[in-house]
C-alpha cells in the first residue's frame, strides 16, 4: 500500500471543511484554538481577489486573510485558468501554505459561470485549471470535489487520477453528486475508488457530526482523514473532540455555561472587529444561532437576538440565551 503523507504537517487528519460565509478569519481562530488538523478558507472567487485593491478592506480579502493557524489553506474557485493562478499566487504571498481549487460548490451563482462542481462535466477545463494553479504557486495545491456530476457521472477518480499527474497533492472528496445538492446521506463508500485511483492522500467529507460518523466515513472510504462542514456550526471543538477520540491527541475542555457565554462573547467581538459593526452584527447572528441551538437555549431569547441591534444588549443576553432552556414543568 502506498504511503499517504499529507502535503503540509498536520497535527491530526481532521480539517474545517471551507464554507462560504461561515468559515471566515474569527470562526477558523475559534475552531483552531480548540484544536484542529487544518483549517481552509471560505471560497474565494478568483475574479474577486484579482481585481480587489488592496487599500480597501473588502470582503473578498478579508476571507483570504490567513491568521495564526499554521496548517490554513485558502480555497479559490473559478473557471479561468489566468484569474485561478493569480489568485493562487496572491493567497500564497498572503502566507497561505496550501492552496485547495474548489471543484464541488454545486451554487447556481457558480456552477451558471461554469466553476465549482460543473467543471467536473467539462474535465478538459479542469485540468487546465490545475495545470494553471499548480504553476503558478511553490505551495502544494489540493482539489476539493465531488463524486460526480450525478449518478451517471461519477468521475471523480478519474479526474483525480489526472490531476494527481498535473500536480495535486491532496484530494477531498464530498460524497455526494452534484445533482444530489445536500440531499440524501453522504456515501462515503463511493469516497473509495477515488482513494485507490491515486497515491497522494484523499481526505473524507459530508455528514460527520462526531467521532462515530468519522470513524464510518473513514472505515468505508479508506481514507487519510475526515473534513467536518456543518457539524461545527455552533460547535467549534467538534474536530479536537473528534481527533481526541480518534488519534488520540488532547480532547478538548467544552464549554458551558459561564466559559460557554465567554467563548461566543469573544467570538462576537472578533466578527464584529474584523468585519466593522454593521456588517458584523449581520455576519455574526448566524454563529449565536448554531451557538445556542447547541446549547439548546430558550427559542424566545432567541429569537430576540437575532433582531437585536446593540451589540452591547446582545452580549449582555448572552448568558440566558446560551442556558439550557428549562422543561417548563
Ligand atoms: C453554507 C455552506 C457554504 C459552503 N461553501 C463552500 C465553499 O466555499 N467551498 C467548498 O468547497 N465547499 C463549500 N461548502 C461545502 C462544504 O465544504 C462541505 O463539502 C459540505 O457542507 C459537506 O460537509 P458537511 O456535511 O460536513 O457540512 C459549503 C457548504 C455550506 C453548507
Amino acid at each position: 500500500m502506498t504511503r499517504k503523507i499529507f502535503p503540509i504537517p498536520l497535527a491530526t487528519p481532521v480539517a474545517l471543511a471551507p464554507m462560504s460565509g461561515i468559515t471566515d478569519l474569527p470562526f477558523r481562530q475559534v475552531v483552531g484554538r480548540f484544536g484542529a488538523g487544518l483549517l481552509v478558507s471560505e471560497m474565494i472567487a478568483s475574479g474577486e481577489i484579482v481585481t480587489a485593491r488592496p487599500t480597501r478592506r473588502t470582503a473578498s480579502q478579508a476571507r483570504a486573510e490567513i491568521g495564526d493557524f499554521a496548517a490554513t489553506s485558502v480555497q479559490i474557485a473559478g473557471r479561468d485558468p489566468d484569474l485561478m493562478a493569480q489568485a493562487a499566487r496572491i493567497a500564497q504571498d498572503q502566507g497561505a501554505p496550501m492552496v485547495d481549487i474548489n471543484m464541488g460548490c454545486p451554487a447556481k451563482k457558480v456552477v451558471g459561470g461554469a466553476s465549482g462542481s460543473a467543471l467536473m462535466r467539462d474535465p478538459d477545463l479542469a485540468l487546465r485549471l490545475v495545470d494553471a494553479v499548480v504553476a503558478a504557486v511553490d505551495v502544494p495545491v489540493t482539489l476539493k470535489m465531488r463524486l460526480g456530476w450525478d449518478a451517471e457521472l461519477l468521475n471523480a477518480p478519474l479526474i483525480a487520477r489526472r490531476a494527481e499527474s498535473a500536480g495535486i497533492k491532496m484530494f477531498t472528496i464530498h460524497g455526494r453528486t452534484r445533482a444530489q445538492f445536500y440531499q440524501g446521506a453522504a456515501d462515503w463508500r463511493a469516497i473509495k475508488p477515488v482513494v485507490e485511483a491515486v497515491s497522494v492522500p484523499v481526505i473524507a467529507n459530508g455528514d460527520i457530526t462526531d467521532a462515530i460518523s468519522a470513524r464510518q466515513a473513514l472505515a468505508l472510504s479508506g481514507a487519510a482523514g475526515v473534513m467536518v462542514g456543518r457539524g461545527a456550526q455552533g460547535r467549534p471543538w467538534l474536530l479536537a473532540q473528534i481527533a481526541a477520540e480518534l488519534y488520540g491527541s488532547q480532547a478538548p475542555e467544552v464549554p458551558s455555561g459561564a466559559a460557554l457565554a465567554d467563548l461566543v462573547a469573544e467570538h462576537y467581538r472578533m466578527i464584529l472587529e474584523f468585519y466593522g459593526p454593521e456588517l458584523g452584527l449581520r455576519v455574526a447572528r448566524k454563529h449565536l444561532g448554531w451557538y445556542i441551538d447547541a446549547a439548546h437555549g430558550p427559542a424566545d431569547l432567541r429569537a430576540m437576538l437575532m433582531r437585536e441591534k446593540s451589540a452591547e444588549r446582545v452580549l449582555a443576553m448572552l448568558p440566558a440565551a446560551l442556558s439550557p432552556q428549562r422543561n417548563a414543568a
